[in-house]
């Protein structure tokens, strides 16, 4: 079996407290806002009840309706239907709601809309259709997924993670994938199809 989990070597991407760290982070930071007055200011006007708003998600502009409480996860999913973002755990511990924010990995499931506006979102359905990213097509080479609920968030961290380290080693990629939980236990496997794509495959 594979001991994806038992590595204590130095993290060389991104580590589960990094992703949790950034997700709380823009949770905060919209606390902050909708909190006292001396947290606004004129950029960030306090917003309360239901808003419209605009967000870059996949390259296009959504307008979206949102409260302070709405998370990232909520206008993905039952807004405008896109479902690759799984709420598996609404902490954001398994990874499965992963996307990218200006390119880095967060939780959409403890990330709250408000905190993402003007910044570029991507979704897994980005990386799919005529021409599928060759992330997702590795992990179909690789049949890196059992249920597939763990699948979307662990192919954008995947993702993430090679944009950023294009040609990493084996252990840079078990240790940079570590904020997301498989629980059938497909690593070995979704290992493999990364380090596929990181050899060019
Ligand atoms: S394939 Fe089932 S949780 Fe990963």
């Amino acid at each position: 079996m594979t001991d994806f989990k038992s590595k204590t070597v130095p993290v060389s991407g991104f580590s589960r407290r990094d992703f949790l760290r950034g997700s709380s982070a823009a949770a905060a930071a919209t606390a902050l806002q909708a909190g006292t007055a001396e947290g606004q200011d004129q950029a960030s006007p306090v917003i309360s009840g239901a808003t419209k708003i605009t967000l870059e998600i996949n390259g296009t502009a959504r307008e979206v309706t949102v409260e302070p409480r709405t998370t990232l996860l909520d206008v993905l999913r039952y807004q405008l239907d896109l479902t690759g973002a799984k709420p598996v755990s609404m902490d954001g511990s398994s990874g499965a709601s992963t996307v990218l924010v200006d390119g880095k990995p967060l939780s959409a499931s403890n990330t709250l809309a408000l905190t993402v506006r003007g910044k570029k979102i991507q979704t897994v359905e980005s990386l799919g259709g005529d021409n599928p990213d060759p992330v997702v097509t590795s992990f179909v080479a690789h049949d890196a997924q059992q249920c597939g609920f763990c699948t979307p968030g662990f192919v954008m961290a995947v993702r993430a993670f090679l944009n950023k380290h294009p040609r990493a080693t084996e252990e840079q990629i078990r240790n940079g994938l570590n904020g997301n939980i498989c629980r059938c236990g497909t690593y070995a496997n979704i290992i493999q199809a990364a380090i596929a794509v990181a050899k060019g495959a």
